[in-house]
């Protein structure tokens, strides 16, 4: 007889809203105007759904130079900066932004500062393609970029009197409070985010893995290396009582022999993992362990995004 496992299921956990409807829009774009339908980079960050998509009818590219102009071109969850759409426009495309609105939220934040004089501090991952995407909504060079507490002490701005700071949507919590608490340190005039720039979705999940990880022998993270919310599920979990958090992409990465000692067992998805995924994973302990699941719910999402007006109208 196979000896027991506590799964202990963290909850929220797996896809958001912004997520959700970046899928929709590919699938409801190939149901309606036939494929191909090009992306411009990863729809989201998961090549489980990249994949599906792909063998749906989906093209996913780079860059606009890329793409015919007579096909329809979906932009990413996680943004795009001006220039991409002001390109697509230029040559007449047929484009649907699946950017998150709170991803837009953002957007909107840095342009206002900016129209009033403020020099905009971003606090996100260099490279991320968000913050490429927050970066390219104001002239080039404008935006200063802060990715730790160290940082803060050597970026030069304009004036500190006169100073912004937004961030990317996906960041550590925790992390992220000590950067503003340094950054509001040195600049104590700066102003800051009327609503925080993390995203419900983000906040909930590390709330989440925080109350299942001091309980769990191991923590298991289903999502992808390049998710930005994944990777800090990861690190959320180690710092809060559970060293031996690891990130798989799907059940086979397992090395199930790693979990000989694991009584307990925590997982958790990042915002761009599909529930197929995490059930796999429950699946593959439960075909070598007796499981008993334990959800741990913090709180309840009800977030929905509308698809864009295009799609529905054609939908209904
Ligand atoms: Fe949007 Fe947050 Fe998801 S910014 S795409 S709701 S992780």
């Amino acid at each position: 007889m196979s000896r027991p496992l506590t799964i202990l299921l963290a909850s929220p956990r797996g896809f958001c809203a912004g997520v959700d409807r970046a899928i929709q829009i590919v699938e409801v774009a190939l149901e309606k105007y036939g494929a191909p339908v090009y992306v411009r980079h990863e729809i989201v960050h998961n090549r489980f759904v990249v994949e599906g998509l792909e063998a749906k009818g989906a093209v996913f590219v780079d860059e606009l130079d890329e793409i015919p102009d007579d096909v329809p071109v979906v932009f990413s969850a996680h943004g795009v900066p001006k220039a991409v759409p002001a390109e697509a426009e230029r040559r007449r495309m047929f484009y649907l932004d699946a950017t998150c609105p709170l991803v837009s939220k953002v957007h909107i934040e840095a342009e206002r500062h900016h129209e009033q004089g403020r020099q905009v501090i971003l606090i996100g991952h260099a490279g991320h393609p968000e913050v490429v995407g927050t970066m390219g909504q104001l002239p080039e060079g404008s935006v200063v970029l802060v990715e730790s507490v160290g940082d803060v002490s050597r970026i030069e701005v304009e004036d500190p009197e006169n100073l912004a700071f937004v961030t990317q949507t996906t960041l550590s919590v925790d992390d992220t409070a000590a950067i503003v608490a340094a950054l509001q340190a040195r600049f104590p005039a700066i102003e800051k985010p009327r609503k925080e720039d993390i995203c419900y979705a983000t906040t909930n999940r590390q709330q989440a893995v925080k109350a299942i990880a001091p309980r769990a022998d191991m923590v298991l993270v289903v999502g992808a290396p390049n998710s930005s919310n994944s990777m800090r599920l990861v690190e959320v979990a180690r710092n809060h009582g559970c060293e031996r958090a690891m990130l798989v992409q799907r059940a086979t990465d397992i090395d199930w022999s790693a979990l000989e000692d694991v009584r307990t067992l925590g997982v958790t998805a990042g915002a761009s993992a599909p529930d197929v995924l995490i059930q796999e994973v429950i699946q593959g302990a439960r075909d070598r362990f007796d499981v008993t699941i334990e959800e741990v719910t913090l709180t309840r999402e009800d977030v929905v995004f509308k698809l864009p007006r295009v799609l529905t109208a054609a939908a209904e």
